[in-house]
């Protein structure tokens, strides 16, 4: 990638096997600046095969992956803490200490406020992961990598926590790769959102996600927007049906 590429991150041509099993196939994904792009996929299809790849933890059997110097951050499908820090400690562990109030920001609307004294081992799986998200949203990263972050919290905490993301992403700008499995999460978060394919994984569709933003919760309810989520879940089934 020359210098003056403007995109933070881009696959060409990339596919992975492990052993003698195709995992991804001829994958090509460019993210720009600022942009938010969701993957959505049936079960084993390769999605945290391609994150890994993206954030250069794994090296793809073919293709390339061009990643100019970008502060990378990663939310792991298993959230992965330090079981001897407490939850204050963990959650500012990135940070800057100037940002400090930001992440006790983060802290409070992700309901962990008060629980900061408490070890890993004392949260549940829901605030686990919520810790997990915050500690890399800390990190100010230019590119966030996330495998499922919001998938064991519950429906309301869900919500909120969309709607921080979304104006921590419109004040600190940066780019981000969204595993998930649900598709109006995706729909609600994403410039862009990928249909995968299973067995090997291929990126099959792509829906361009135009709604103004910032975006409101009622957006959910709006009939373009069911229609989207509409579109989207039948063409993850076709891909489902196939795999
Ligand atoms: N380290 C590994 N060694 C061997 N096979 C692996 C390895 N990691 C993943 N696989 C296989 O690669 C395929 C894709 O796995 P991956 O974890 O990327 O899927 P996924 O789309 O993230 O699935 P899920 O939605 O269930 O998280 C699976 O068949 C899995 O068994
Ligand atoms: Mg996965």
């Amino acid at each position: 990638m020359a210098v003056s590429d403007p995109a933070i991150a881009r696959l060409s041509n990339v596919g992975h096997h492990f052993g003698g099993t195709a995992v991804l196939s001829d994958v090509n994904l460019q993210l720009a600046a600022g942009e938010i792009v969701a993957i959505v996929g049936p079960s084993g299809c390769g999605k945290t095969t391609l994150l890994r790849i993206t954030a250069g933890l794994l090296a793809p059997t073919r293709g390339e992956v061009s990643r100019p110097e970008h502060r990378i951050g990663f939310v792991f499908q298993e959230p992965a803490l330090l079981p001897w820090r407490r939850v204050e400690a963990n959650a500012h562990l990135l940070a800057a200490s100037d940002d400090g109030s930001m992440v006790e920001q983060l802290l409070s609307v992700s309901g962990l406020a008060d629980h900061r004294r408490k070890w890993p081992h004392e949260l549940s799986g829901g605030m686990k992961m919520r810790l997990s998200l915050v500690r890399s949203l800390a990190a100010r990263p230019q590119l966030l990598l996330m495998d499922e972050p919001f998938g064991a919290l519950d429906q309301i905490t869900r919500n909120r926590l969309h709607d921080e993301f979304a104006s921590l992403h419109a004040s600190q700008k940066f780019s981000a790769l969204l595993v998930t499995h649900a598709i109006d999460e995706a729909v609600y978060l994403a410039d862009r959102v990928l249909v995968m394919s299973g067995a090997p994984g291929r990126i099959m569709q792509e829906f361009d996600i135009d709604f103004a933003r910032p975006r409101a919760a009622g957006l959910r309810y709006s009939p373009e927007f069911t229609s989207l989520c509409g579109a989207i879940a039948e063409s993850l089934q076709l891909q489902a049906g196939r795999a």
